[in-house]
């Protein structure tokens, strides 16, 4: 599919597959659990990967459809369907035009994702559209540090790192944009730590947001102020890395 071809990113694909497991030993398992707790009914999962995320789906969810555009991780993810516990079906498409109808969810998933797509804002959008009035988001993503000198850091080293990582940004707010593309955030925890022996400990948020009539008060606020949030919870530590 000629649309997909710029998502192509076999290097990345084959690493990916190589480190995850160790990724998951480091923490990344426990948190897949904790995103997926108590999600029931129809759900799409966006940027699938490998299907990591697979073994974790409660029963009372009826079907996934994860969404893949890579080649080789689309074939990772179709073998980790035939596995998993709850029916998974695997399609090629991309976050900037999902291949659903509107309101066809209750919930979308999204796991170390939005640092990827190239615009975060189209995404988004397209995840509200496909949910169902009410529906919920549930993200875990690495984000910019609060911390001004590692978030400087990250910008100065996010290009490059983009290149060799699947086009992943180190440096991205983005429970600041799930609240721009008119999501209310319910639960939000910040989880600090190293998914890989050769990465520094990186801040991750994880939660849930629903789709709402409007952006919330707060959001409005901060953007007329042009700045990011800090998010709704994660207070001690983490909310300083
Ligand atoms: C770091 S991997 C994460 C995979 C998986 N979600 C997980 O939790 O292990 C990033 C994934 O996002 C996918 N991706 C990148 N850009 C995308 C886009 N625009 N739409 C959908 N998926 C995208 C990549 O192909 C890759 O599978």
């Amino acid at each position: 599919m000629d649309e997909l071809s710029r998502f192509q990113r076999p290097r990345f694909a084959r690493m990916y597959e190589r480190t995850s497991a160790e990724s998951e030993r480091r923490g990344t398992a426990g948190h897949r659990r904790v995103l997926l707790a108590g999600l029931s009914g129809s759900v799409v999962e966006v940027g699938a990967g490998n299907g990591m995320n697979f073994g974790h789906y409660p029963p009372e969810v009826a079907e996934v459809v994860a969404v893949e555009p890579e080649d080789i991780l689309r074939g990772l993810a179709e073998s980790a369907a035939r596995r998993a516990p709850i029916p998974i079906r695997v399609v090629a498409g991309h976050a900037d035009a999902l291949p659903a109808p509107d309101a066809r969810f209750d919930a979308a998933v999204v796991s170390l994702v939005l640092c990827s797509v190239p615009d975060q804002r189209r995404g988004l959008a397209e995840l509200r559209r496909v949910l169902k009035p009410g529906g919920e988001l549930r993200f875990f993503e690495h984000v910019r540090s609060a911390m001004w000198w590692r978030a400087l850091v990250q910008d100065a080293v996010s290009p490059l790192w983009s290149r060799m990582a699947g086009g992943c940004h180190l440096n991205r707010d983005t429970a600041e944009a799930i609240r721009r593309a008119g999501f209310q955030i319910d639960r939000l925890d910040e989880v600090v730590y190293s998914p890989d022996r050769g990465l520094p400990a990186m801040r991750h948020i994880l939660g849930s947001a629903r789709a709402g009539a409007a952006p919330p008060p707060a959001t409005r606020a901060a953007r007329r102020r042009g700045r990011g949030s800090r998010g709704t919870g994660g207070s001690g530590p983490a909310a300083r890395w």
